[in-house]
């Protein structure tokens, strides 16, 4: 009886919940002296466009030392955006648009021996496996004339990692900054090695390698540093630290999830997108997407899943703050997201709008990831997206057909008229039919689309 119940309690994917690990992280940082922030909406604080990249952006006046924090140790789950490289999402176990942070920061208080040894502390409450435990720290980079890190080795050595787990990478993988101007630091980064079944089978395969082998979970960055406009950096008045732990790769890894888009936040979504695909063996039978699948390959079409499932959770999120769909700002990127879902869909052979069906599933699974009145707002959502899928689906339709139609020039490059054309006279939008494109192997000129472009604007002006 009971070695059933704890095999039952082993097996059990869920222990971890998302929720529970997110609720564990900040009730340990409250009681290390941390004063629990809540996450800032999604809305960048300085940019009315753009959305929050970093759980330490709503952060940068307390790390410039520009403003005093409430708190010298703070902690945080901040949802996060990053939509650059949205065509990536799904690309890997762990590649997503939306993102829920955990953050825990000292503002001018502790350094790296505390920071470390809090994660240790934390680590083992989770039960992570030390012997699958990496550590990369920065090895030295002369154009920013700093040396090697030596500090923090010497405190991982301290808490007991072993060297050969220790890997010094430079200033591309252990430099954090925010992509632009702002705080910045040396970091180190703490990685699990799920086993060589998920690797690349490089000799030189390590920390740092994209494969999905070894998954970067928590990022313990020392902000030390302003970078200026032109990439310069100086010394900023405090000596603090900026952690961010990705809650969805924790979830991967506490509850053995095949990929971030199969933990508990996900699970319900996945199930109902399955229930709307075609049958599995229908669904290599080489049609084109007019009712029926096209030929993607398993790969692509896993990774069709995952965007899905991705855009849609992104949408529930900023849906949920109050954007709609639109032309401009916020709204055009909740449109983008939609659209490309929508695309996705159709591709897998899904002939009906239907991602209004997978908000509810998300929804409820987040739980009391979303606040009461976010949760209220979900029906309205479903409307929402309801009529935005609706919309697109004649463009859909007309722009797939045109890019089954299109015959490639020389060497599978596509001209890029033909993109400015789909995007001027149907509303396809270009980047996605490049995707498309890229999934039969084709290329697309881009210079050529840019000329149309430009030509376009001429001619509009002159009018
Ligand atoms: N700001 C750091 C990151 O986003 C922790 O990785």
């Amino acid at each position: 009886m009971s070695k059933t119940k704890s095999m039952t309690q082993q097996s059990h994917p869920h222990v971890w919940s998302s929720a529970r690990i997110a609720e564990t992280y900040l009730a340990f940082f409250e009681q290390h002296g941390h004063l629990r922030l809540a996450g800032h909406p999604l809305a960048a604080p300085e940019n009315s466009t753009s959305f929050i990249i970093a759980g330490m952006q709503p952060l940068m006046p307390y790390l410039r030392g520009s403003e005093p924090p409430p708190a010298p140790r703070l902690a945080a789950l901040q949802r996060c955006l990053r939509t650059d490289d949205v065509e990536m999402v799904g690309s890997n176990d762990r590649k997503m648009s939306a993102f829920q942070m955990l953050g825990n920061w000292s503002i001018g208080d502790y350094g790296r021996r505390e920071a470390v040894e809090l994660a240790v502390e934390l680590l083992s409450i989770f039960g992570i496996d030390w012997q699958r435990l990496w550590i990369t720290t920065f090895g030295g980079d002369p154009s920013l004339n700093l040396p090697p890190d030596e500090d923090i080795v010497a405190e991982w050595l301290r808490a007991g990692i072993p060297g050969e787990r220790i890997v010094p990478l430079g200033a591309e993988d252990n430099f954090w900054t925010t992509g632009g101007p702002g705080p910045c630091g040396r970091d180190t980064e703490l990685f699990i090695d799920r086993g060589e079944a998920f690797g690349c089978g490089r000799q030189e395969c390590r920390p740092g390698c994209d494969c999905n082998r070894f998954l970067e979970f928590w990022n313990l960055v020392f902000i030390e540093f302003e970078q200026h406009p032109d990439g310069s950096i100086t010394p900023l008045p405090l000596r603090s630290v900026d952690t961010g732990m990705g809650l969805e790769r924790m979830a991967l890894l506490l509850q053995g999830a095949p990929s971030a888009f199969h933990i508990d936040l996900f699970l319900p979504a996945q199930q109902r997108l399955h229930s709307l695909l075609p049958n599995e063996h229908d669904s290599h039978d080489g049609h084109g997407h007019d009712g029926q699948p096209s030929a993607m390959l398993p790969a692509q079409r896993e990774q069709s899943q995952r965007m899905i499932v991705d855009h849609m959770r992104a949408a529930l999120f900023v849906g949920a703050e109050g954007t709609e769909p639109g032309r401009d700002g916020r709204g055009s990127v909740l449109r983008r997201l939609i659209r490309r879902a929508a695309t996705r869909g159709r591709l897998l052979g899904i002939t009906r709008p239907f991602l209004s069906e997978l908000l509810m599933p998300l929804a409820q699974a987040h739980g009391a990831l979303l606040s009461e009145e976010e949760q209220q707002r979900v029906p309205l959502l479903e409307e929402m997206v309801r009529q935005e899928e609706q919309r697109f689906q004649r463009t859909l339709t007309a722009g797939l057909r045109m890019l089954d139609s299109i015959t490639p020039g020389e060497r599978g490059v596509v001209p890029g008229e033909l993109l400015f054309q789909l995007h001027a006279e149907r509303g396809f939008p270009a980047d996605l039919a490049a995707e498309i494109l890229a999934q039969r192997g084709l290329q697309v000129e881009w210079p050529s689309f840019e000329r149309a472009t430009q030509a376009h604007r001429e001619v509009s002006r002159s009018r």
